[in-house]
């Protein structure tokens, strides 16, 4: 049984233009979904849209929304009344880098609703429709610095546990539905964002040896899907975090975490 065969005609990729909302669109057209394709440059979403239905033979719809803005659910939640709604997931994310205090106010408010309130409100959306049809399933996605806390990018590795452990307590109440949820946590991916990021010499090279691929990141995903409510991708973050439990304490832990980016 296909993903369109189990879950239903559509799924949704909130933050698809590119890296791993582009492997999440990528994935679910070719089990034959329909994708609702969501991001704020318009344009290549376009592009990618007219490419997944030539390739794979589905139908495909883009909505722009900055999901910095705190009304931008409305046209989503509007786009995607009438069909039939299968998959969510929630990839965008938002950081800047910085002390606490430093960060201008406004930029705090942007990564609470791109990071915290819109996830919420469209997790809970999907969810509601999900749930009422009893078919159905949520990937959301997450980051090592969720688990380890962000010195330096403090909203962002906040952020990033909020949809840890919101998503995780979901997965479990749901577990005995037909409803399938997961949370992927991933470590260093390959994404347009994180080489527009990536330190030069040999910082950048050790970065980029323990970096996967987004396509690697959402097979293991769906790999998991229904299976496991919590995933750690690929086999070097997950020892890693191991690792970190077992022999060092918390407060090694996060100051490990701020030794990137300390000034
Ligand atoms: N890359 C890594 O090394 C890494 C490591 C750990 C965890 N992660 C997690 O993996 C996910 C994807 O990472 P990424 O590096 O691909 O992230 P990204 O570049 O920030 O975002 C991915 C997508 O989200 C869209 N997006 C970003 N901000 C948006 C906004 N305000 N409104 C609407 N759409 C928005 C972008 O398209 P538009 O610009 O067109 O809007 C892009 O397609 C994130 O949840 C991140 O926390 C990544």
């Amino acid at each position: 049984m296909n993903l369109r065969e189990k879950y239903g005609e559509w799924g949704i990729i909130l933050g698809a233009t590119e890296g791993v909302g582009k492997a999440f669109a990528e994935k679910i057209a070719s089990e034959g979904m329909s994708v609702v394709l969501v991001g704020r440059r318009e344009e290549m979403l376009k592009d990618l849209g007219k490419e997944i239905s030539e390739k794979y033979g589905v139908d495909h719809k883009v909505i722009r929304a900055d999901f910095a803005e705190s009304d931008c659910t409305d046209a989503i939640f509007e786009a995607t009344k009438d069909l039939d709604m299968g998959f969510m997931s929630y990839v965008a994310c938002f950081h800047t880098f910085g002390k606490l205090q430093d960060t201008p106010w406004e930029k705090h408010e942007q990564m609470i609703n791109v990071n915290v309130l819109t996830f919420l409100k469209c997790f809970y959306h999907y969810m509601g429709i999900f749930a009422k049809q009893d078919r159905g399933a949520v990937i959301n996605v997450s980051s090592l610095t969720g688990i380890s806390s962000s010195p330096y990018n403090a909203q962002y590795g906040a952020g990033k546990a909020y949809i840890l452990k919101l998503t995780e307590a979901v997965a479990c109440e749901c577990e005995k539905t037909n409803v399938d949820v997961e949370v992927i946590t991933l470590g260093t991916t390959i994404t347009p964002s994180l080489l527009n990021n990536l330190p030069g010499g040999p910082a950048g090279e050790a970065v980029m040896k323990a970096a996967m691929t987004p396509e690697a990141c959402v097979e293991e995903a769906f790999e998991n899907l229904g299976k496991n409510l919590s995933v750690i991708a690929g086999e070097h973050n997950k020892q890693n975090v191991q690792n970190w439990k077992a022999n060092k304490t918390e407060d090694e832990y996060i100051r490990y975490m701020g030794s990137f980016y300390e000034r």
